[in-house]
């Protein structure tokens, strides 16, 4: 068209997971949480409803910080409210990273942080896992330009974890800001959250989408030393959550209890999905977040992934070019797991 800048017509755009409403599919491509979230939200966001929407909300999220200020252990100035983690994403992408700067990821990881380099018209780097999903020497190095990295742990599509020692090391080693997308953490047994005070260098993104089963309601934050928080609240759109996620999300964030059911449950059908899969001949990662990495040394995965969707399940089908494809799936009920895995067993 060429109104554009260059960089946004020359983009491709993120694509995200299939997203069908009509309720007639088993969902398992995008790594919801197949339970109803707690029901202290619903009920605080009535609440939330009755007293009205007429004005704004609290430009910081305030309820919620106190709330995750609370459960954490931290001052409510170690946190960002975000409309998502990705809002998150895209807000410390968009303070850190300039045009013709240098934006780490590791490689096979989470498509949209090089859309967002893109969106900056810089450039990415992607630095391949070794074979065992282990981080390489490459990923610590100071290279020219280089302004953010981009860790997710739990890594997607593998759900595996770089241990915080080693997360620790890597930011001592590098010469900029390292952010830790901890979206599917809740689902794994350790965490990076005490790095933070330890270094300003770190910054953990949580997410409200998988482990409080809030993808619909779109609430993410990040925890950072106080003058980071400060300096990344300066690039957010003024009201970037509303008075109703807000809510909901303090909610969430303050039922422990529901948490940890909810996790137990996951973590056990991640096991009957795990065992299933490697009955099945897949080879299936260990994974510490709430879906799987499936790949098959005999036989085309893509093929499963149409006739599973022509029988109404939805996995995600991912290929990444240079490294190999896979299926990508999410941890559902058990009966949604049993239903896959038989549809599965019939094909392969
Ligand atoms: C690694 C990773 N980070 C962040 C997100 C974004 O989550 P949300 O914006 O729903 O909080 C996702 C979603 O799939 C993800 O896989």
């Amino acid at each position: 068209m060429g109104y554009f800048r260059d960089e946004i017509e020359a983009m491709a755009g993120y694509a995200p997971g299939e997203q069908p409403q009509d309720g007639e599919f088993i969902k398992l491509n995008t790594n919801e949480n197949p339970y109803p979230a707690s029901p202290a939200v619903a009920e605080a966001i009535e609440e939330a409803l009755c007293r009205g929407l007429q004005k704004y909300p609290d430009a910081m999220g305030q309820p919620f910080r106190r709330r995750a200020a609370e459960v954490f252990g931290l001052e409510p100035d170690w946190i960002l409210c975000g409309n998502g983690s990705d809002d998150i994403l895209t807000i410390v992408t968009r303070a850190l990273v300039g045009e013709g700067r240098l934006l780490r990821v590791p490689y096979p990881s989470y498509v949209l942080y090089q859309t967002l380099a893109e969106i900056q018209g810089a450039r990415s780097e992607e630095v391949p896992f070794r074979a065992d999903w282990s981080l390489s020497e490459a990923f610590a190095e100071a290279t020219a330009g280089l302004r953010l990295v981009f860790l997710p742990n739990p890594n997607s599509p593998s759900g595996t974890v770089v241990a915080p020692e080693e997360v620790l090391a890597l930011a001592e080693r590098l010469p900029c800001p390292l952010l830790v997308d901890e979206a599917y953490v809740d689902f794994a047994e350790t965490n990076c959250l005490g790095l933070v005070a330890r270094s300003e260098k770190i910054m953990v993104a949580r997410s409200l989408s998988k482990s409080y089963a809030l993808a619909g309601l779109r609430f993410g934050f990040v925890v950072a030393q106080p003058q980071v928080i400060e300096q990344l609240a300066k690039v957010k759109d003024s009201y970037n959550c509303d008075a109703l996620s807000i809510a909901g999300a303090a909610a969430a964030i303050g039922d422990r209890a529901w948490l940890a059911a909810n996790r137990a449950k996951v973590i056990a059908t991640r096991r009957r999905l795990t065992e299933g899969m490697r009955r099945l001949g897949f080879a299936c990662v260990d994974s510490q977040a709430n879906f799987t990495w499936n790949t098959h040394s005999e036989q085309p995965v893509r093929p499963l992934y149409e006739g599973l969707k022509r029988h109404r399940i939805l996995v995600r089908y991912m290929g990444y070019p240079g490294w190999g494809d896979g299926l990508r799936i999410s941890v559902g009920t058990d009966a949604q797991i049993d239903a896959c895995l038989e549809r599965l067993g019939a094909m392969v």
